[in-house]
């Protein structure tokens, strides 16, 4: 069994109760600006949290949402998750080949920290760009260089501070029973993902090469900012082709 598949059993429970998580999950939805009408990929959509986020954000319009990741496990919590959720497609595949579906298909794609354990992240990137639709957006969450577990919990534990108290000791009993085992596992996975990312087997790109490689893709109106407790990069770029109007803009935020 891959990591993925020893992480899907974790993952979902550890990662729910984590504020900055769920701060990232409003953020990515946010930089979607999803439309009526759009159909959307989550590449590498994990236990489907980034796609019940943006449906439920997004109630009262028509959207359609495609999922998909090479996880099985995480396939199944997805579903599991998303099952009364309209229009929500899930299925097993693999990023590191070339994607099942046409030229043009998507009005979004959304890939959250997935892309930093592809084989070549400039490849997927040109797969996602073949698959939107000209004007279309990708948003991407990748971790940044130095990216590490400490400043995530810190800014948990801001967070809780901040509750009432009655909601921080409710939050800390269930903490407490239940979830230390859960997150010493995921501490552990998190470890892994942090040595390959070290070995470079991983990619935690920095600023500079995350616009680089989406500017080789074509990709244009890059915004790169900060997110998830300043851990990841926040990325947004359209595709634009040839003959259509659009600013060639890199901007940092
Ligand atoms: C850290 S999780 C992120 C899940 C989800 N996007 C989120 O933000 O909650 C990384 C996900 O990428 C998936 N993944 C890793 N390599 C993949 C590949 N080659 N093809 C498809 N999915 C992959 C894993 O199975 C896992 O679900």
């Amino acid at each position: 069994m891959s990591i993925w598949g020893i992480y899907s059993c974790f993952y979902d429970l550890s990662l729910r109760n984590l504020f900055p998580y769920r701060q990232l999950l409003d953020d990515l939805s946010s930089a979607l600006e999803v439309k009526d009408g759009e159909r959307i990929l989550d590449a590498g959509c994990g236990p489907g949290a980034v796609i019940e986020r943006v449906i439920k954000e997004n109630r009262g319009k028509t959207i359609s949402v495609v999922g998909v990741d090479f996880s099985r496990g995480m396939i199944g919590r997805a579903r599991k998750r998303c099952m009364k959720l309209p229009d929500v497609r899930l299925q097993v595949a693999d990023l590191n080949r070339k994607l099942e579906f046409p030229d043009n298909s998507f009005d979004k794609v959304v890939c959250s920290n997935v892309l930093y354990a592809l084989e070549n992240p400039e490849k997927v990137l040109s797969e996602f760009y073949r698959v939107l639709k000209p004007g279309a957006a990708v948003v991407i969450a990748n971790p940044k260089p130095n990216a590490g577990e400490r400043e995530l919990v810190r800014e948990h534990l801001r967070t809780l501070r901040r509750l009432s108290p009655f909601h921080r000791r409710a939050y800390h009993m269930i903490v407490s029973i239940l979830l230390i085992p859960v997150n010493l596992v995921v501490t552990t996975i998190n470890k892994i993902i942090l040595t390959r990312a070290r070995n470079r087997e991983y990619y935690f790109l920095d600023k500079g090469s995350l616009s680089r490689i989406l500017q080789e893709v074509r990709f244009r109106n890059i915004s790169i900012s900060s997110c998830y407790a300043d851990q990841c990069w926040l990325v947004r770029a359209e595709k634009w082709e040839s003959g259509q109007d659009g600013e060639d803009r890199v901007s940092d935020s």
